[in-house]
């Protein structure tokens, strides 16, 4: 896979006119959704190296980010007169870099692409990685294919405009970060305000993330070893994620958020994680994303979720768990009754 530049931005014009120079085009579309085209978009049209750019926009939210959407881009594309040597920049949330990504990986085979993540998931995570695809049949990110953005381009501005619940959908991806990086990082995660985030420091911290999801993907691009450490809190999270779908969509760093405390409780029984971090941790989540309200009848559920998901071999469920902050252990499973035992945790925390 060909490497990505991921840019820590404070003047977007002259990091994007740079960032375009680098990749030789014939003709440049920009693609939103109709949030970003009201809220972001108007940010960087005005730009000279954007003056000449065609604009697409589809409709917001993960319902979206399907086979029509992507229809919606390549006719776009090809009406439009793209070309093999044609631009897409892709200006939004995961939702828009992901299917943006796809399509312009698609496209006549393949054209480049630029990602500006403008949420905070999006910036230290799904923009990041060249993980690109739709859902279909009602499966997250069913089709596509890794491949990555020529670069990634992070202004932090963005955030000031973001609602304090998709801040926090964002920092649970920090927090694994860390988890998986180093007891500073965790520490200073732990000890930051999100909900009234100085938004100086929280540049830093999202640089400082980044950089752990860069070195990893860089790794293991294709998750067959390394890259799986950043599925941690992500088993658990999936299922609570599709079990709130039957009943109250939540956003996935929520999910995330749970599904941490149930795989931290797991690294705490069988992987020796200390037991007082993992509390901490359990804690600081439990005061900033609530619980989502699950009952003993909801286990066979949640597991049956846990078996189907997609990381998982031969059907045995598997987890990224921690030996410590740092010490990351892949391809770890765990019995029914110990996973129960750690919903039961979870639930009576
Ligand atoms: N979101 C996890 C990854 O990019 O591998």
């Amino acid at each position: 896979m060909s490497p990505q530049k991921v840019i820590i931005s404070d003047k977007l014009d002259r990091t994007l006119e740079e960032a375009i120079s680098e990749c030789e085009h014939d003709m440049i579309f920009v693609l939103a959704d109709e949030t970003t085209a009201d809220c972001c978009l108007p940010v960087v049209e005005d730009f000279g190296c954007l003056k000449d750019a065609k604009r697409i926009v589809i409709e917001a939210t993960d319902a979206h980010k399907d086979f029509a959407s992507l229809m919606t881009v390549w006719k776009h594309l090809s009406e439009g007169g793209a070309t093999r040597h044609t631009l897409l920049i892709n200006i939004g949330g995961g939702m828009v870099t992901d299917l943006g990504g796809f399509a312009a990986s698609t496209f006549k085979r393949g054209i480049n692409y630029i990602n500006i993540p403008t949420t905070l998931l999006s910036m230290v995570d799904a923009s990041v990685g060249g993980k690109t695809g739709i859902n279909f049949l009602g499966l997250k990110n069913e089709i596509g294919v890794f491949n990555n953005a020529k670069s990634v381009i992070l202004d932090t501005e963005f955030l000031k405009t973001l609602d304090v619940e998709n801040m926090l959908s964002g920092y649970a991806e920090m927090l694994k970060h860390g988890l998986i990086n180093n007891e500073k990082m965790l520490g200073e995660l732990l000890s930051f305000d999100i909900e009234k985030p100085n938004l100086e420091e929280l540049k830093r911290m999202v640089a400082e993330s980044v950089a752990v999801k860069q070195r990893i993907v860089t790794e293991d691009p294709t998750e067959k070893s390394i890259r799986k450490a950043l599925n941690l809190g992500h088993t658990a999270g999936h299922a609570f994620e599709s079990l709130a779908l039957k009943r109250k969509p939540v956003l996935h760093g929520y999910a995330v958020a749970w599904g941490l405390i149930v795989e931290l409780y797991l690294s705490a029984i069988k992987t020796g994680f200390p037991s007082e971090k993992m509390h901490q941790t359990a804690r600081f989540i439990l005061d900033h994303y609530g619980k989502m309200n699950i009952t003993c009848d909801d286990y066979p559920t949640l597991l049956e979720l846990m078996t189907h998901d997609k990381k998982n071999v031969a059907g045995i469920i598997n987890f990224t768990l921690l030996g410590g902050v740092g010490d990351i252990l892949i391809n770890q499973t765990a019995t029914k009754e110990e996973i129960y035992e750690a919903l039961d945790f979870y639930r009576e925390s």
